[in-house]
């Protein structure tokens, strides 16, 4: 703003050209008063030209209105730092290396697949909108992981596309690994806005911009076992019917399935989705079960488990989350090209979908009896009927697919996927909440 003062400022000085009068003469007075005003409206014209380019070239102003830019506070990208900052971080450090920009960075899956790329000399940029749905502590305690393996997590949000745009005007990503979500199902009954916003709008901003990319990169994408909602054949297959969504969560993955069709369709987008089932480990999500429990167990306080009319309990097919992540990087490494380029389509890419499981449900009884004894503390149990909040009572994947596909094979079971989860966590919270990283 102070420009435009300036402007106006300047605008003033020819109406008052008695403070120039320096000469005598009349004749000469007009003549030089005459060269100064072509000079001043010169330089004028120049000056509000530059101002022009300045205001076109900046990214438009966050609007107050905008949700996305209100989460984001004053989180500000751009300028030749920061593009330097993103190009080192996406830089391919070994031979026919992949180059990934990775959403949903500073999640629990989101910074394991970071990290698992970047060891291995791939490029990797992330992007996350840091919100505050669980602690945004454990989300900066992952982005400082992440820094030090050399990986950079942009602040921002995917449905930003002119932020989007801006990335992959700086590096030609050769893959998009689309982790960012509004995770977890009972949540959708108190703020489905912001379903919404991350996993319906989101994930269509990044396909735009993913398309009218020159090259297109191929897209790899986190769906859900949800997908599955009602369905009560078992074990679940990628075939099985997935329209009858028990939660609004589950919904918004199947729609980005459908969504996922339509830009492989129309703009030939190589797009893979990974429908996860129950993910846990260390770094892990506040809002899980496994996780909760932890805490509540060492509290002393109650822990509500619930089952079924029949009393049978809900069972998970808990994948433990270095399987989950070889499974991802195994999806990037065989996802076909895509053929596009620029928003035009030159022939037909590859559309896929994979279950990612462990393959043996385990009831949530159980997984309380194996924090019991990890922990060495009796939980207070608290059996409940299960509530119609979203929730469904069994999962369970049929991996053959994804074996077959993507050489996937999970060798880790709850007891010593957990083990390390607790010890993680044993770390991460001691010394009354004060972090240990790394
Ligand atoms: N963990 C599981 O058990 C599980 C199971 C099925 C599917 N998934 C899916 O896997 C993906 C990763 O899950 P997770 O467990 O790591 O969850 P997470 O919540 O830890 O990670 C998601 C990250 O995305 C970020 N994010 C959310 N909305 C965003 C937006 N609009 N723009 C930018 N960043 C945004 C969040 O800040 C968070 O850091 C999600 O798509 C989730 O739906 C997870
Ligand atoms: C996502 O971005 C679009 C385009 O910038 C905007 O119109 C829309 O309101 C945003 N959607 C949500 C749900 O935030
Ligand atoms: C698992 O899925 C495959 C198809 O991918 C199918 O051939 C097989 O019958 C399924 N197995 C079971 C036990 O349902």
């Amino acid at each position: 703003m102070s420009q435009l003062k300036t402007i106006s400022h300047l605008d003033n000085i020819p109406s008052t050209p008695g403070k120039f009068k320096m000469d005598k003469s009349p004749y000469i007075h007009r003549l030089r008063w005459h060269s100064w005003l072509c000079r001043v409206g010169l330089w004028s014209v120049v000056f509000i030209g530059f101002i022009l380019i300045f205001f076109l070239r900046s990214p438009p102003a966050p609007s107050a209105g905008d949700p996305a830019r209100r989460i984001l506070g004053n989180a500000v990208w751009g300028g030749p730092a920061w593009e330097k900052r993103v190009r080192s971080s996406a830089r391919v450090r070994r031979n026919h290396g992949l180059s990934v920009l990775v959403t949903g960075a500073a999640g629990f899956v989101g910074t394991h697949v970071s990290t698992a790329l970047k060891l291995r000399g791939d490029g990797v940029l992330g992007i996350d909108n840091f919100n505050d749905y669980y602690e945004v502590s454990l989300k900066r305690a992952r982005q400082t992981l992440l820094d030090r393996s050399g990986v950079f997590v942009v602040e921002g949000d995917v449905n930003d596309s002119a932020l989007l745009r801006k990335l992959f005007d700086v590096v030609p990503f050769t893959h998009v690994m689309h982790l960012a979500a509004q995770a977890g199902v009972r949540y959708a009954m108190q703020n489905p806005g912001s379903y919404v916003h991350s996993n319906i709008a989101g994930f269509v901003s990044l396909l735009e911009v993913c398309k009218s990319a020159n090259p297109q990169p191929a897209i790899v994408w986190a769906s859900s076992s949800s997908v599955y909602g009602l369905n009560s054949k078992v074990p679940f297959s990628e075939k099985d019917r997935t329209d009858q969504p028990a939660s609004l969560y589950a919904a918004t993955k199947k729609a980005g399935e459908e969504i996922a069709h339509t830009y492989n369709h129309i703009y030939g987008l190589s797009i893979t989705g990974l429908r996860f089932f129950t993910v846990y480990g260390p770094w892990g999500r506040p809002d899980m079960a496994y996780f909760f429990f932890t805490k509540d167990i060492l509290r002393g306080k109650s822990i509500s488990i619930f089952e079924g009319p029949g009393h049978e309990t809900v069972a998970r097919d808990f994948t433990y989350i270095d399987d989950i992540v070889k499974g991802c990087v195994a999806a990037l490494d065989t996802a076909g090209k895509s053929t596009g380029s620029g928003g035009k389509k030159k022939g037909s890419a590859p559309l896929r979908v994979f279950n990612l499981g462990n393959t043996s449900p385990v009831p949530v009884t159980e997984l309380v009896s194996i924090l019991e004894r990890l922990l060495k503390v009796k939980a207070k149990r608290s059996m409940q009927k299960m509530p119609r909040n979203g929730d469904v009572m069994f999962t369970h994947a049929n991996i053959s697919l994804a074996q077959r596909e993507l050489g996937y094979q999970p060798t880790t079971d709850l007891q010593t996927g957990l083990k390390k989860f607790v010890r993680w966590y044993l770390g991460y919270y001691s010394n009354s909440g004060k972090k240990r990283i790394g």
